[in-house]
């Protein structure tokens, strides 16, 4: 493996200080909860090694909720983890993979790292990014092993349709290939919550975590979902080799978050459909920038104009410096730095009000 840090890493917010940034729009998840919001006890805690697959009352209650059984639960470190495993237990040099582009960088990332063949599917501002399934197709080869999605997607917040979900199964299937859906927005939705992708088929992996939509990515939870139980074991034997098994006190903390996500989601998303309808509004009032508007996750992509010339060091160091907001420059997603992923869901309505009104600012004194 060769590893190379990334850039959306080297320049996170983790990494240059939280106490830098004055409004936060470059979070990719809702704002981070405390231990204490969970109400647990959890001083008669046996530390000792957990179950491999993961804490039993936590793959019961993810089974439940999408509808699978719990053998076909295998919980991870994040869904960070979770790409990881399925990455190195299904790709080799040798093998080849189709993903598209842009996308959360470790799903590109880690093939790279491994030197198996790409082919990347890049999804447009055109095509509202939109994925035309025939270019995945066109795309595989005798060796590909893997077909790699993400939906809602990160950073567009577009999702892929049903008809289109259904289509991309099946072009796996064709192909005797292994379908990986990073799912990890899932339960941020402003429109129809399509069945969880693993349950369309058993060649179909899905992947999700805590980090996102619950607001605690600090106890590292994610998991796999998946209904082959050769593909799961060889997954198994993968996790076991990397950690053994999880954190227990992680894994208790995130039972906990899903068992109360009747009554935490549904109230999420109506604050999250109010933030984006802030952003929505404040683009109406701005001629230099457009976007497509997200239909799931608290991300959007947004670019400035094409045609309009813009110095764009200019921008980013007068965003960051003399306006204190953090947004996710495009080239985080290898892409041009017109775009840049404005998270909604991390910040008070307060500073992402602020946090827009910034990169106007910004933006006005970089137009040349
Ligand atoms: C699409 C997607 N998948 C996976 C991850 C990793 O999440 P986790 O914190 O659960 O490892 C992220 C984090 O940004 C993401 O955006």
């Amino acid at each position: 493996m060769k590893y190379v840090r990334m850039p959306i890493e080297v320049e996170s917010p983790e990494e240059r200080g939280y106490s830098t940034i004055r409004y936060n729009l470059a979070e990719s998840s809702v704002t981070d909860r405390t231990l204490g919001e969970f109400n647990l006890d959890l001083s008669g805690a046996v530390l000792a090694y957990g179950d491999h697959r993961g804490f039993p009352a936590l793959r019961h209650e993810i089974a439940e909720d999408v509808g699978v059984g719990e053998g076909d639960v295998l919980v991870t470190a994040g869904a960070a983890g979770a790409l990881f495993i399925i990455a190195t237990t299904l790709l080799g040099p040798d093998d080849h993979l189709v993903v598209v582009r842009p996308n959360y960088a470790t799903n590109l990332e880690t093939p790279r790292a491994i030197g198996c063949a790409i082919d990347i599917v890049d999804l447009t501002f055109e095509d509202s990014f939109g994925l035309d399934v025939e270019r995945l197709r066109a795309a595989l080869r005798p060796n590909t092993r893997l077909i790699s999605l993400t939906t809602p997607h990160n950073p567009t917040g577009v999702c892929l349709d049903r008809a289109t979900l259904d289509a991309a199964v099946a072009v796996a299937a064709e192909a005797g290939c292994p379908l990986l859906v990073d799912e990890t927005y899932r339960d941020m939705i402003y429109g129809e919550k399509l069945p969880l992708a693993a349950t369309l088929g058993a060649h179909v992996i899905s992947v999700s975590s805590v980090s996102k939509s619950y607001g605690i990515p600090g106890v590292r939870v994610g998991w796999i979902v998946n209904r082959d139980p050769v593909l799961m074991e060889r997954f198994l034997a993968a996790k076991e080799q990397i950690g053994i098994c999880g954190g227990l006190i992680d894994e208790m903390v995130a039972a906990a978050a899903v068992a109360a996500r009747h009554d935490w989601l549904p109230a999420l998303n109506q604050r999250l459909s109010a933030a984006r309808d802030a952003v929505e509004a404040w683009l109406k009032g701005q001629d230099a920038i457009e976007w497509v508007k997200p239909e799931g996750g608290c991300v959007c992509f947004p670019r400035i104009k094409p045609h309009l010339d813009v110095d764009l060091d200019l921008f980013y160091r007068l965003l960051d410096e003399e306006y204190g907001v953090a947004v996710g420059p495009g080239h985080w997603f290898e892409m041009d730095r017109r775009f840049m992923r404005i998270g909604f869901g991390w910040p008070t309505f307060d500073e992402l009000t602020r946090g827009l009104e910034g990169i106007s600012a910004a933006l006005r004194r970089a137009l040349r």
